[in-house]
């Protein structure tokens, strides 16, 4: 006889409602069908919240915020100083401001994207970029597509709106679509026409900071930053810039 588990209970059940609304957004023909229902986050990115707290980061952007967990976490270390940048679809950025101004922070400013095809924050990127002649970000956590289409050319753009000393922080370096809960796809079978075989079983964040990022020679990954007590800035060695590399255990 199986033993009765709530846990398990409520996760099928989610998981049913998170099918059912897969299948009505392909029937509806809406835009959001080309996006998975649901993602594996149910907490903030720790090792992230951790690290920032050793630095004195102030301008920070996270790209790709789902439920806004490292949101909060983010903003509660500013604490109201300098600002927090939101980078997501339209109705995850509105839907975590609105949390963020109930618990009473205002320096948070959120960059929506639309659901079509090829969209993507980094449009929202472009143009702050055209705003900002200087780099405008001490930190910028990019855990968004885990996609070498979308984050090979949001790695580049983060780099230029990066000020020197600040860090870059690749979340999920090895995750792979053909083992997220979510877009693999058995679950999600638009993964397949958008991605071959290959793509689908490689680690397109860890190709993204193994070769846009590591063989940077203005970059110094953390472990190397964390050996000296002043974070980043003594690392600048070319005097061009220095930022850091993260890549966490998939999640
Ligand atoms: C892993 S979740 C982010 C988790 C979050 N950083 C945290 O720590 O709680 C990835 C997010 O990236 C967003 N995303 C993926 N592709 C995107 C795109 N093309 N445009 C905008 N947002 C995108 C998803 O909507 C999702 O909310």
């Amino acid at each position: 006889m199986k033993a009765f588990s709530p846990s398990s209970f409520i996760g099928k059940g989610f998981r049913r409602i998170r099918k059912l609304r897969q299948l009505t957004d392909r029937l509806i023909n809406s835009d959001r069908a080309i996006v998975p229902r649901g993602s594996a986050v149910y907490e903030p990115n720790y090792e992230t919240i951790n690290f920032i707290k050793r630095t004195e980061c102030r301008h920070i952007a996270e790209i790709g915020i789902f439920k806004g967990f490292t949101s909060m976490e983010f903003a509660k270390f500013l604490n109201g100083e300098g600002e927090l940048h939101l980078f997501d679809y339209e109705d995850s950025v509105r839907s975590v401001a609105t949390a963020l101004e109930h618990a009473g922070f205002r320096n948070v400013r959120v960059f929506g994207s639309s659901y079509k095809l090829l969209d993507s924050y980094n449009w929202s990127l472009a143009k702050l970029l055209d705003k900002n002649a200087e780099p405008i970000y001490d930190y910028v956590f990019i855990d968004g597509a885990h996609s070498w289409a979308v984050d090979a050319l949001t790695a580049f753009l983060a780099d230029r709106m990066l000020k020197v000393g600040g860090y870059l922080d690749f979340d999920d370096y090895d995750w792979t679509f053909c083992g997220s809960p979510s877009a693999n796809p058995t679950v999600f079978p638009l993964t397949r026409k958008l991605y071959t075989a290959e793509q689908i079983a490689s680690k397109q964040v860890k190709m993204i900071v193994d070769l846009l990022i590591k063989r940077d020679p203005r970059y110094r990954s953390r472990a190397k930053v964390d050996e000296v007590p002043m974070l980043g800035s003594t690392y600048s060695v070319a005097g061009i810039g220095v930022g850091s590399t993260k890549g966490t255990a998939a999640r």
